[in-house]
C-alpha cells in the first residue's frame, strides 16, 4: 500500500505516541480542573500546550487553545471575532472550514465578505490587500497553503498590510502546521511596525491530525494577547473555574475551552509534537520539499498530465493536484488503488474556491500528498502507474 493523502490525515500514529496513550488508557482518565484528581489531565493539556506553543512560536503556552479541529477553531475565531456590520476579506483558495462560515455571516446580513483572487497556480499578490482594504474591514482570513494546490500564501506580507491598517488576522495552518518552519512572532502581526508584540493581535488555527499527527478529532488554535481581548467565546459552559458565575471566565484557556476535554486526544498531541520538535520541523520540511521536486519533475515527463499549483517545491508543501484529460479524476483514483495498491484522494477536496481558481472546477483533480513514511520508492512507483492510465 502507498499513502499519498497526508493532506487528508496522517496515516499512523508513531509508536512513541501509541506507547503513551496505551499508557494513559491503562491508569488514569480525569477531568482537569473539576477535582484534585483531575489536576492529571491539566497536566496533559499544559504540556500539549507547551510543546504547540514551542513549535508555533509563541511565547505563553495558555495563549494554545484545544478544539476538535481547525475547523472549529476557524468558526471560533471569525463568529468570535466579527461585528455587524464588518467587512471581512479572505482568499480564493480557502477550504470550506473557513469558507462555509464566512458565507454563513454575509447570507445573514452580518458581514460584507470579499474574496482575494489568487492566480491559478493558488499564488497572491499581497498588494491585493491593500487595495480591497475599506473604513469597516476588520478581518482577514487566510490559509497558508491551499489544500487543493499546496502553493503557500505570503502571509508574512499579507498579515503586515493588515496590520497597517488595523485589520485583524486569522490564520489556517490546517496544511503547514509540524511541516513548515513558523515562528508566530515573525509574520508581521500586531499593529507596530517595529513587531513588537506581534504575536497579539492574530489568531492561528492548527488541525491535530495532519502534520502534527495526532489522533482525529484533535487541534486547536492559538491567540494573541488583544485578539483574545476582542474574541467572544462562540461555544459556552462549565470550565471548573469561577463557578459561581454565569458568564465565561475572561482568563486564558479557559475563556475559550468549556466542557470536558478529549484528554487522551490533548496527550497524542502532546506526544506527538514533542517528537516532532525532537526530529526539528526544519529536518521534516527538507525531506518533503524533496519528495515533491521528485514528484513534479517525475510528472514533467508525463505528458498527458496538467499539473495543477505551482512547480517551484519551494514554494508549496507537499501536496500536488494534477488533472489528466479526458479522464474522470475519481475513476482515476480507483485506477490507482485498484491496480497499484496507491491510496489519494480525488475530487474538490472540500475546496471549491480553490477548484474553481484553478480551473479545475467542477471535475475536480487527483491529489498526491506525501509525509512522514513516504520514499522515493513510492514516488517513482507512483510516477511508474500514472505513465499506465
Ligand atoms: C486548509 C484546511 N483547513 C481546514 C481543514 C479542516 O481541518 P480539521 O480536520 O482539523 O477540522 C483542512 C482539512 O482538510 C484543511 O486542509
Amino acid at each position: 500500500m502507498i499513502y499519498a493523502n497526508y493532506a487528508a490525515t496522517s496515516p499512523a500514529l508513531s509508536p512513541v505516541v501509541v506507547q503513551e496513550l496505551h499508557g494513559y488508557l491503562g491508569e488514569t482518565h480525569l477531568n482537569a480542573g473539576r477535582n484534585f484528581e483531575g489536576l492529571e489531565a491539566g497536566a496533559i493539556a499544559l504540556r500539549a500546550r507547551r510543546a504547540v506553543a514551542k513549535l508555533l512560536g509563541v511565547a505563553d503556552p495558555l495563549r494554545v487553545i484545544f478544539t476538535s479541529g481547525a475547523t472549529q477553531s476557524l468558526n471560533m475565531a471569525i463568529n468570535g471575532l466579527v461585528r455587524e456590520g464588518d467587512h471581512v476579506l479572505s482568499t480564493s483558495v480557502e477550504h470550506n472550514a473557513a469558507a462555509r462560515p464566512l458565507e454563513a455571516l454575509r447570507k445573514n446580513g452580518v458581514i460584507e465578505l470579499e474574496w482575494l483572487q489568487c492566480d491559478p497556480d493558488g499564488s497572491l499578490d499581497p498588494e491585493k490587500i491593500r487595495g480591497a482594504i475599506r473604513k469597516n474591514t476588520r478581518l482577514l482570513v487566510m490559509t497558508h497553503a491551499s489544500n487543493v494546490l499546496g502553493t503557500i500564501l505570503p502571509v508574512t506580507e499579507c498579515f503586515r498590510i493588515a496590520h497597517e491598517y488595523g485589520v485583524l488576522t486569522i490564520l489556517d495552518m490546517a496544511q503547514t502546521g509540524g511541516v513548515l518552519p513558523f515562528t508566530m512572532e515573525d509574520y508581521g502581526a500586531g499593529n507596530s511596525p517595529t513587531k513588537v508584540g506581534v504575536a497579539n493581535s492574530d489568531v492561528v488555527a492548527f488541525a491535530g491530525h495532519k502534520g502534527l499527527r495526532g489522533l482525529a478529532g484533535t487541534g486547536g488554535f492559538v491567540i494573541g494577547e488583544a485578539a483574545a481581548g476582542q474574541m467572544r467565546p462562540w461555544i459556552s459552559g462549565g470550565t471548573g473555574s469561577v463557578s459561581q458565575s454565569l458568564d465565561m471566565p475572561e482568563f486564558m484557556p479557559d475563556k475559550f475551552e468549556p466542557g470536558t476535554q478529549n484528554t487522551i486526544g490533548i496527550l497524542s498531541l502532546a506526544a506527538s509534537v514533542e517528537e516532532i520538535l525532537r526530529t526539528g520541523v526544519e529536518t521534516i520540511r527538507e525531506r518533503e520539499r524533496a519528495s515533491t521536486a521528485r514528484f513534479i519533475a517525475g510528472l514533467g515527463q508525463i505528458k498527458k498530465i496538467a499539473v495543477c499549483g505551482t512547480l517551484d517545491p519551494d514554494r508549496c508543501v507537499s501536496v500536488v493536484s494534477v488533472a489528466i484529460p479526458g479522464h474522470d479524476a475519481g475513476e482515476v483514483s480507483r485506477f490507482l488503488f485498484e491496480n497499484h495498491s496507491i491510496i489519494t484522494r480525488s475530487g474538490l477536496h472540500c475546496s471549491p474556491l480553490a477548484h474553481r481558481t484553478a480551473g479545475t472546477f467542477p471535475g475536480g483533480t487527483i491529489r498526491f500528498s506525501f509525509g512522514s513514511r513516504t520514499s522515493n520508492g513510492d514516488i517513482d512507483a507512483i510516477l511508474e502507474a500514472l505513465d499506465g492510465v
